[in-house]
């Protein structure tokens, strides 16, 4: 569910109208909701009250500071994926005890800092990363948590980038490895097994994927009891879905009852890796309409916001609402929406029936997620603005990138005076 809401003609986030925040911080800009953030991670916390129950927010979604601080001030846990994520999260003040290291790629570096600030545990992707992982652990004198994350070949049914439990894909560890797997880290002196993880996508619409990881997992825990060993949790990674347009993803609550209903005889922890459930319908991006440019073939809306600022649509073809921050009693026209970057797949909406002009502004809902965290310097255009609404207040989470900024790591070979 959008988390804005219109007033009159005017269209508001919390108690905060979007046309304040416009004059205020400047376009384009994303604005979050924090009582959105706030409602959805309790609805994870509150839905798996039953069981034992970590719930592990994947940063990569969103990971500005003061989001992370939020999630932290409720203990929220963390999926990390990188040292970036790792030390955003301790800056964030989030506690170490409940960070998970996912990833297919973990470097020593990254492998070392996370040991030294002794998060709760690797979920460990192949067998070179398990011995890499004994070998870092031994030479710190440390013992450590981890997690074998399983490919368990299930069709999730959503975009084919973010499919990543099937064979052909390069994430998790063959189903048929992990025994095996399982024994040599029993012989491994700086490793403990703790978990048995699985994250198979995102952006998934139904239960029956899920439900069909964790018998999988559960099959997996109960051959390893039979042979004495037991993990303490299962982690069945990230992936339910939002309302984009007109799917139906099963709500939070249906979604964690399911699963508990499976492990709930079970004495054993569930971890739960959420990303876009938690922030995606917190977030927009607000945009202002630079030209309206009819052609004999389209109508094109041509905005200040672009790919670099919000990548999906281009990327994975997603489709996300567009709403006028003002409404107008005058005709609609049919629009393409586009942005100002030179590629013709930067595109923000295709075929969306408004009623606008030139200088107005546009909200692209639903941007909480992978929105700003993917946005880039393409056509070196500076990173926009984070804002975030409590009540009637808006503060600034992250300044407008400077030009300064944009180029100042790079090194010209001979001084120029300009
Ligand atoms: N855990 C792991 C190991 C992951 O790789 C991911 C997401 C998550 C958790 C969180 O998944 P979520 O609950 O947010 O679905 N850029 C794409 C999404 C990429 C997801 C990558 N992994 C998009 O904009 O749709």
């Amino acid at each position: 569910m959008s988390c804005l809401h219109y007033n009159g003609n005017d269209l508001y986030i919390e108690n905060v109208s979007l046309k304040d925040v416009a004059e205020e911080f400047g376009t384009p800009c994303y604005i979050y909701s924090r009582a959105a953030i706030e409602t959805n991670w309790q609805a994870f916390n509150d839905a798996f009250s039953g069981i034992p129950h970590r719930i592990c927010y994947a940063v990569k979604a969103n990971s500005n500071l003061a989001i992370l601080n939020v999630l932290a001030k409720l203990n929220s846990g963390f999926d990390i994926v990188s040292l970036g994520e790792l030390e955003r999260v301790l800056a964030a003040g989030g506690d170490p005890q409940k960070i998970v290291f996912s990833g297919v790629g973990k470097k020593q570096i990254e492998i070392e800092r996370a040991i030294e600030k002794n998060i709760y545990c690797f979920n460990v992707e192949s067998e070179p990363e398990l011995e890499r992982m004994q070998q870092i652990a031994s030479s710190l004198n440390a013992t450590v948590n981890i997690a074998l994350r399983i490919n368990p070949n299930i069709n999730p049914h959503t975009h084919s980038h973010i499919t990543t439990g099937l064979n052909e894909s390069k994430f998790g560890i063959d189903i048929n490895d992990i025994i095996p797997l399982a024994k040599r880290i029993s012989t491994l002196p700086s490793l403990k097994l703790i978990g048995i993880a699985s994250h198979i996508g995102s952006q998934i619409v139904h239960l029956d994927p899920f439900l069909q990881v964790i018998d999988r997992l559960l099959m997996t825990y109960n051959q390893l009891s039979e042979l004495g060993i037991r993990p303490s949790h299962i982690n069945i990674g990230g992936g339910l879905g939002i309302t984009y347009h007109d799917e139906h993803p099963p709500g939070i609550r249906e979604y964690a009852h399911a699963l508990q209903e499976k492990i709930k005889k079970q004495n054993i922890e569930i971890i739960i890796e959420p990303g876009r459930a938690i922030v995606g319908n917190a977030g927009v991006l607000l945009s202002r309409i630079e030209y309206l440019k009819h052609t004999q073939h389209k109508n094109f809306a041509i905005i200040d916001a672009g790919m670099n600022d919000l990548l999906r649509p281009a990327l994975y073809d997603a489709w996300q609402n567009i709403l006028p921050v003002q409404l107008r009693n005058t005709e609609k026209k049919r629009y393409d929406i586009a942005g100002p970057v030179c590629e013709s797949s930067d595109f923000l909406g295709k075929d969306r029936d408004l009623a606008l002009n030139s200088g107005d502004l546009l909200a692209i809902d639903s941007s909480g997620a992978y929105g700003f965290s993917m946005s880039s310097n393409y056509n070196s255009r500076c990173r926009s603005p984070e804002i975030l609404v409590d009540g009637t207040h808006a503060s600034l989470i992250r300044r407008r990138e400077s030009i300064e900024e944009l180029f100042s790591s790079e090194i010209m070979l001979d001084t120029v005076q300009y």
